[in-house]
């Protein structure tokens, strides 16, 4: 396995592999890696012939200084996990490698960043929008592997591809879990003992909205799941929404047929957990 810290050799290598035709999967990461994240790399490895995986914790997605400061960064043990799924490349630039410059560039996504995450996180899928645009750029990937996980950033990326016609294939993983049903996270990792055996009620009460849209009204369903969040003290929910699964508009009501998702973020101690269910009725 390489580990590559510069742009130009990166590319080098990646030249090399293209000119001997070979095809490129591609899982960007801000590392701090665990099942979820090595899932899709065993995806990307069986659908390639090269895999690459970027570790870069991107400072222009975070928010919230403390958020970044404070995300895990545990490199030795996620090459070893790297190694573990028979990675080809990682591509792990420093903030100057991949900031050389002032960002300038402005992407717009329109609704879907006034909605859920980017309504909370302003700025947040812009600066995954710049990032990503320019890994593509950098590794030139025939497809990249996204988790459902972090459904509206599934989405972005998409729009993203269609709106600068990039030659990748996006393909969407599903969230993987804990036994208990927490989704996979690299922030699972500051939840104290208590607060990480609170953090399944967040995927059990989106599996109890799942069998309640086939009954009850959207905003009923809200109000059952505000209710449901209140007994918890120690869980400060953000938001609740159930939106179009293809737009990622909340709506109000549900038609029979189509396909929604139900979106939650909600802070456990000083760590914000998001999560989601499909719900196809
Ligand atoms: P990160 O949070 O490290 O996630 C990297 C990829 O792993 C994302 O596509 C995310 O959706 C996926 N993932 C995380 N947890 C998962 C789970 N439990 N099951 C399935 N997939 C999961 O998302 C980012 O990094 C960044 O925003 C990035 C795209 C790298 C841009 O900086």
């Amino acid at each position: 396995m390489e580990i590559v810290h510069t742009v130009e050799n990166t590319r080098k290598i990646l030249g090399q592999v293209s000119a001997e035709d070979k095809s490129i999967g591609f899982v960007p990461t801000m590392g701090a890696l665990h099942e979820g994240h090595l899932d899709l790399m065993r995806r990307a490895k069986e659908e390639n012939d090269y895999l690459v995986v970027s570790i870069f914790v991107n400072p222009i997605q975070f928010n919230n200084s403390e958020d970044l400061e404070k995300y895990p960064r545990t490199l030795e043990s996620d090459i070893e996990k790297l190694e573990s799924v028979s990675c080809d490349l990682v591509f792990n630039p420093s903030e100057e490698e991949m900031y050389p410059e002032p960002v300038t560039v402005k992407y717009n996504f329109g609704k879907l960043d006034l909605v859920m995450e980017g309504k909370h996180r302003p700025g947040h899928f812009h600066g995954v929008a710049v990032v990503v645009k320019k890994l593509f750029d950098i590794i030139q990937p025939d497809r990249a592997y996204f988790g459902q996980k972090d459904y509206q950033q599934l989405k972005v990326v998409e729009a993203l591809v269609n709106k600068e016609s990039l030659p990748v294939d996006v393909v969407a993983c599903p969230t993987v879990r804990e036994d208990d049903g927490l989704a996979m996270s690299s922030r699972n990792e500051r939840l104290d003992e208590e607060e990480r055996e609170l953090a399944p009620v967040l995927y059990q009460s989106l599996k109890e909205v799942k069998d309640l849209a086939y009954k009850e009204s959207v905003p009923e369903i809200k109000k059952w799941f505000e209710k449901q969040l209140e007994g918890y003290n120690d869980i400060q929910p953000e938001y609740f929404e159930i939106a179009d699964a293809i737009s990622c508009m909340p709506v109000d009501e549900m038609q029979k047929g189509k396909k929604y998702v139900a979106c939650v973020a909600a802070h456990i101690g000083n760590v914000r957990l998001i999560d989601n269910i499909i719900i196809n009725l």
